[in-house]
């Protein structure tokens, strides 16, 4: 199979020109809202189009409210999707049940577990038949999550990736995160057919107000010594393009951020799009 030849070959993909919540819309449960960090139904449905092709298995080992396996079974293709935390694969699984009742052609099995363990979780047959590996990891303990105001009081709900007292690399520091996203990529290599493709969404993570870390350089550095080779850079966009003007989708938290830091002479900007690095089996 071959991917949808019909696709157009841009390197800025047009994912948010509906707000994130429209493309959710009737078409996640309402419990993924509790999900921190999850990825645009657009992103991934435009990442399964473009790199393969129905019928084919798609697999996401950090999982999440499953919107990977979601879109791939709404476009024909068959997913198995792995998250640690059971909160979110109970979640993933509500979504997969969704999507059936909604006459997706795809199916979807989603897997409770640490996905560095992924060989002894996935079934054997998925061994050397993935078409496409497309994850985010996280990028720290958190998000902003959901924001409540109460009186002056701001209060964030839903915002934490879950259990901190086991494998969840969402806690644990920088090097713990890379490594086990190293381990992780290793492991998924092995699923993959050959020629087929590796997407990762990531941005440059703000730790402090001037100190800005490159985690998608970092993560493209970790693909290509698990010998995955890089094809393609791209944007997705975070933000919609209206008669050619970036329309921000930014939180209130990424304005204050942007706007302190400019008032102290940082000159930062709002982040408009997700790196998407593409990388490919030989
Ligand atoms: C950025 S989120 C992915 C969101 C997902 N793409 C979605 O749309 O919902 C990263 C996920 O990695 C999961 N995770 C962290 N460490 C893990 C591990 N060792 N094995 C499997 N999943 C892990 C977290 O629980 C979190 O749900």
């Amino acid at each position: 199979m071959t991917p949808d030849e019909t696709m157009p070959v841009t390197s800025v993909w047009l994912t948010c020109q509906q707000p994130a919540r429209e493309q959710r819309r009737g078409r996640y449960v309402a419990k993924t809202s509790t999900h921190p960090g999850k990825m645009l139904p657009h992103l991934a449905a435009h990442a399964i189009n473009a790199y393969t092709a129905p019928g084919d298995l798609v697999f996401d080992p950090m999982c999440g409210a499953g919107t990977t396996l979601v879109e791939a079974m709404h476009l024909g293709r068959h997913a198995i999707g792995i998250d640690i935390e059971p909160q979110f694969t109970a979640i993933a699984a509500a979504n997969v049940d969704l999507a059936l009742t909604q006459a997706a052609f795809g199916t979807a099995k989603v897997i409770t577990g640490d996905a560095t363990q992924l060989l002894d979780l996935v079934p054997a047959s998925a061994v050397g038949k993935v078409g496409l590996v497309l994850t985010s990891p996280p990028y720290g303990r958190g998000t902003h999550g959901i924001v409540k105001i109460a009186g002056t009081k701001v209060q964030k709900h839903n915002h934490l990736y879950g259990d901190r007292e086991h494998g969840n690399l969402a806690y644990g520091g920088w090097t713990r995160l890379l490594e086990g996203f190293a381990t992780i990529l290793s492991a998924s290599y092995q699923l993959l057919r050959p020629g087929g493709t590796v997407v990762i969404t990531c941005r440059p993570v703000r730790r402090h107000r001037d100190d800005l870390i490159d985690l998608p350089g970092e993560l493209l550095s970790i693909a290509q010594s698990v010998g995955l080779l890089p094809v393609q850079r791209c944007a997705a966009m975070l933000a919609a393009v209206r008669d050619g003007q970036i329309v921000h989708r930014a939180n209130m938290f990424g304005l204050i951020a942007v706007r302190r830091s400019r008032a102290d002479g940082i000159p930062v900007h709002l982040v408009a799009h997700e790196d998407v690095l593409v990388l490919r089996r030989c």
